[in-house]
Parts: C-alpha cells; sequence; structure tokens
C-alpha cells in the first residue's frame, strides 16, 4: 500500500477502506507518514467527507493507536465529559471535582486549544507545577484515588490524536464533524469508561454554527459510542456568546474556582450543573436533574467540591494553595479597559472573534510550535442583552506585549454588535439527544 494512492483516492472522494484507514493510522503513529501527508489526508476528508464507516474505523484506529485503559474488577462508576471547544469553555474544570465529590470516578483525557477556542489543558497547565503528563498508570491510580485524573494524549494513550490534533490546528481542518467525532470518540473510548456525556457546542463561538450540524455531530459520536457499548447522551448547548466572564487560561482557572466556591457566574453554574446531572444519572446517583442540583448545591456549600480540587491540584503536582490565593496564577498586570463605543443592547458577539483576539493575545497558538501566555486574556463585563452607555467598560484585557494588545483590541472591535432593540432572550441548553 502506498500513502499516494490513499491521498488521491480521498482527494477524489473515493470510500476508504479498513485497510487503508489501519495503514494510514499505523504510518503516522509510527512516523513512517508524514506531517505533510496527514495534512493533505485530513484537507482531502475536511473537503470530501468521511462516510458512517470510514469515520468509525478511522475512531477505532485512532483509539488503538496507544493503549487502551483498564480498570479491571474497579467497582467505581467511570464516566466522562467532553465538550467539542467553546471561547471561555471551561466546564471540565469545575465539573470534574462536583462530579468525583458526588462519588463517581472521572478518568478525563483533554485537549489543548483549538482554532479560537480554549483548552482544558492549557488552563489547567496555567497553575504552575500542574503536569497534565501523567504516565497510564498514574491515571489510573490517581483516578481510583481520589476519584479524577485529567490528562492529554500522550505516546502511550491515543498518540495518533495528539499528532492530528495538533496538525489539525495549524491547517485549518478543525471544522469537520468526522474529524472531530474520530479525535473525541477516540480518546473516550481509550479511557475505559462506562458513560459519556458530550457537550456538542453550536453557534458564533463554535465549530458547528448551525443546530443541524451541530445534532449531526452529536449523532455521529453517540452513535459510535453505542456501537461500542457506551452509554452516551449529547446535550446541544449554545455558544452564541462566551461562556462565563473569563478568557483566557489562568483567569478561566480563576474562574472555575470561583464557581466551586458558589461565586461564579451564573451561566457557568447552570451548564456545569445540568452536564452533571447527566454524569450523575448514568451513574444511578440521582434519579432526576433537580436531586443532582440540590446534591452539588450541598457539595458546593460544604467545601467537599473544592477540597476535591485541591486534592487534584496536588495530585497533579500543583500547589493546592492556588485554589484560594489567587496569587500563585499567573495573572497579567497590565489591563486595558475595552469601551462600548455607542449607547444600546449587545444584541450579538461573533464569538470566534472573541476567541481569536485572545488568542492574538498571547491566549492560544497561532502555529504548533506556539508557547502561549498563560497570563493574558479577556475579562467580558457585560453579557447579550445587557445595556451599555457609550464609554462604559465592556471588557477588560490583561495583555504583557503592546503590539499583540492593539491586535487583541482590532479583533475585538468587530467581534460585538449593539442596537437600540433588546434582543430575545439566550437559552443556553438546546437539545439533548441520548443513545
Ligand atoms: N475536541 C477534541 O478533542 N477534538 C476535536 O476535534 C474538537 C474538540
Amino acid at each position: 500500500m502506498r500513502i499516494q494512492d490513499i491521498l488521491r483516492k480521498k482527494r477524489d472522494k473515493e470510500k476508504l477502506t479498513k485497510e487503508e484507514i489501519v495503514f494510514l493510522i499505523n504510518g503516522y503513529t509510527s512516523g513512517d507518514i508524514t506531517d505533510y501527508q496527514m495534512a493533505a489526508f485530513a484537507m482531502a476528508a475536511f473537503l470530501n467527507g468521511l462516510d458512517a464507516d470510514e469515520t468509525a474505523n478511522l475512531t477505532f484506529e485512532m483509539m488503538k493507536s496507544g493503549s487502551v485503559v483498564d480498570f479491571g474488577d474497579f467497582k467505581g462508576f467511570l464516566v466522562d465529559k467532553h465538550s467539542t471547544g467553546g471561547v471561555g469553555d471551561k466546564i471540565s474544570i469545575p465539573l470534574a471535582p462536583l462530579v468525583a465529590s458526588c462519588g463517581v470516578y472521572i478518568p478525563m483525557i483533554s485537549g489543548r486549544g483549538l482554532g479560537h477556542t480554549g483548552g482544558t489543558l492549557d488552563k489547567l497547565e496555567s497553575v504552575p507545577g500542574f503536569n497534565v503528563n501523567l504516565s497510564l498508570e498514574q491515571f489510573i491510580e490517581t483516578t481510583k484515588e481520589i476519584g479524577v485524573c485529567l490528562i492529554g494524549q500522550t505516546a502511550e494513550i491515543t498518540p495518533a490524536d495528539k499528532k492530528l490534533y495538533a496538525l489539525r490546528d495549524a491547517t485549518s481542518t478543525v471544522e469537520s464533524i468526522s474529524l472531530i467525532t474520530a479525535s473525541i470518540m477516540s480518546k473516550k473510548l481509550a479511557e475505559g469508561i462506562k458513560g459519556l456525556v458530550l457537550d456538542v457546542k453550536v453557534g458564533t463561538g463554535a465549530f458547528m454554527k448551525t443546530v443541524e450540524d451541530a445534532r449531526k455531530l452529536a449523532e455521529s459520536m453517540v452513535a459510535i459510542g453505542k456501537k461500542m457499548d457506551r452509554t452516551v447522551t449529547a446535550v446541544i448547548s449554545n455558544m452564541d456568546q462566551p461562556l462565563g466572564e473569563m478568557i483566557g487560561n489562568s483567569l478561566e482557572m480563576l474562574e472555575s474556582f470561583e464557581t466551586l466556591k458558589g461565586r461564579g457566574p451564573a451561566d457557568i453554574k447552570d451548564l456545569t450543573f445540568r452536564l452533571g446531572a447527566e454524569m450523575l444519572k448514568m451513574a444511578g446517583v440521582v434519579k432526576t436533574d433537580e436531586e443532582a442540583f440540590q446534591l452539588f448545591e450541598k457539595k458546593i456549600a460544604s467545601g467537599e467540591a473544592g477540597e476535591k480540587m485541591k486534592e487534584i491540584l496536588k495530585a497533579h503536582g500543583a500547589d493546592p494553595k492556588a485554589f484560594d490565593d489567587y496569587s500563585i496564577l499567573p495573572i497579567a498586570e497590565k489591563k486595558y479597559s475595552f469601551l462600548a463605543p455607542e449607547d444600546g443592547y449587545i444584541t450579538k458577539f461573533n464569538t470566534e472573534e472573541v476567541g481569536v483576539s485572545a488568542m492574538l493575545l498571547g491566549a492560544g497558538r497561532k502555529t504548533k510550535e506556539d508557547i502561549i501566555d498563560p497570563s493574558v486574556g479577556i475579562a467580558l463585563h457585560k453579557k447579550l442583552g445587557d445595556y451599555v452607555k457609550k464609554g462604559d467598560v465592556v471588557a477588560t484585557l490583561y495583555y504583557q506585549d503592546d503590539n499583540k494588545l492593539s491586535q487583541g483590541v482590532d479583533r475585538l472591535k468587530g467581534a460585538i454588535f449593539y442596537s437600540s432593540e433588546k434582543p430575545v432572550e439566550f437559552k443556553l441548553v438546546l437539545d439533548k439527544i441520548h443513545s
């Protein structure tokens, strides 16, 4: 078999066989197939699509590119949550300790920033010392011991996704239903979980811009989960504005810690509770959303959810004091106030552009090799439907470099729209699909 022939087939819209996909993923993982050849595949797959069989084969081969975690006869209920990516989407960070404090187990393999969206791993690593590169053995032991472990794809677990994820980010081949399905589901199926909750984002800040496409993505992932005997629920949630107030790595850790203390923004709490409720229902801990919400309120008020976060920080090599002492978090000292240019209601965000603005400040990567700056980002003080007067502070930009600031400000100017008419009410959760 030759990679050139596989690329030609996909370029010419032909269907790839299972053997060809095995050859592609094995070759890419071992290094026999180069980044430039895989980039050509990603673009051909992006443009011409992969059908359900090709998507399933790609997912399973990517899952098998490394070890599949085996928890043996461990009795705890293993469940995870994954988002398709958004702006200000730090939900996994408060969610994991909150749900674990209710007695279920979360072995979580997350990703880095992708396109205009932030990544859980980059956010966690903004806490000095936080190590997301644990071995397979440490991953299993930490999950069993404290109920949560948060790692990235490694040479041991889904190495094909580790490489392809970074390559897609650098080649504008992210927004493909098949490639997203294979990326997410290969990681999740390798975790050894029984249940999975997917947060499928839709809107101006999501990879899927229409509810129809989001539903197709949700159905594609649910179908693969079902094939592998996992219970999967996909929640379709609205990304027409950033989640919470903070966008940027350390800033999002701070907001996550605040959420675990009961002081987080309403939308972060709402989505954390709703996704968490799906996880607890799967695990049989509760029967209804209301029961789950009451339990979450109790775990936050008692400090148990916060204590779990501190255990996570400690287990990953970070100082648990960071949970209470925010001076440990690197947050840029230079601040710029972004002002409303006119009176009016905020009627629309181009949320992707808000994410790009944060990326240009240094919070994300432009190339695979870029090193992100954990200290920079945006605190957004106004949301959809808020009324502002000309000169009101809409956002504070945390920055280190004047040149990057001016790029970030320019981008943000085109991302917020004002009108004298109040917009219709924003709905956070739009739909739910069960396996
Ligand atoms: N999250 C992932 O893990 N992969 C994608 O392709 C998109 C979001």
